[in-house]
């Protein structure tokens, strides 16, 4: 686990597979995912993931110690590639200028850990996502027509591929 220091009693947390025990913070983060992430994971799906073969890094953004935000990407040595699986700020701190900081300062991570490239799916109606996304350089590749199970669209972006 590493942290730095941003803006005042802001702290970004990383958490690496099997680098540290991080346990707590994880458990504040499924909790956070379950009761307010649009398609959240079930406990299941987490501990699937997390204890599974995938590589990934977890990102905690906590204000004044208590957790406000997360990002989860899933990672692909061999080809540099980091998928962004989740990212979320807690509603009461968007338009703060957090989930900027949590793009920078996760782009600048993964490309100190060799990551150079990465992809996303987001639902198309999500305007501050996807503006947000572009703000840091990704680009849609392509629509999928109903790709959720709910029967809304995605875009895929994808950031330093061509
Ligand atoms: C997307 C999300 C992470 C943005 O977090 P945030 O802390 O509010 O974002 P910021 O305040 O740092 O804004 C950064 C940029 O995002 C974009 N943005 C954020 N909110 C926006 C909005 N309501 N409308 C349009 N663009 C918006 C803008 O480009 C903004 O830059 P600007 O302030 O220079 O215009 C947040 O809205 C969220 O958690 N949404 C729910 C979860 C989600 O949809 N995650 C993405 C799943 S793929």
């Amino acid at each position: 686990m590493t942290s730095t220091s941003n803006p005042p009693d802001c702290e970004i947390v990383f958490i690496q597979k099997n680098t540290s025990n991080s346990s707590e913070l994880i458990a504040s983060i499924v909790e956070m995912d379950r009761d307010e992430f649009n398609r959240a994971w079930t406990k299941n799906d987490w501990d699937v993931f997390l204890q599974g073969p995938s590589d990934y890094l977890l990102q905690a953004i906590l204000v004044s110690g208590s957790l406000i935000g997360y990002g989860l990407w899933k990672l692909s040595k061999a080809e540099e590639l980091a998928h962004l699986l989740k990212l979320h700020i807690t509603i009461s701190s968007r338009k703060n200028g957090l989930g900027a900081l949590v793009m920078k300062e996760a782009i600048g991570k993964l490309e100190t850990l060799g990551f150079n490239f990465q992809y996303l799916e987001v639902e198309e109606s999500n305007l501050p996502a996807i503006k947000l996304y572009e703000k840091y350089s990704f680009h849609i590749v392509h629509r999928k027509d109903k790709y959720y199970s709910d029967g809304k669209s995605a875009l895929f972006m994808k950031r330093g591929l061509e």
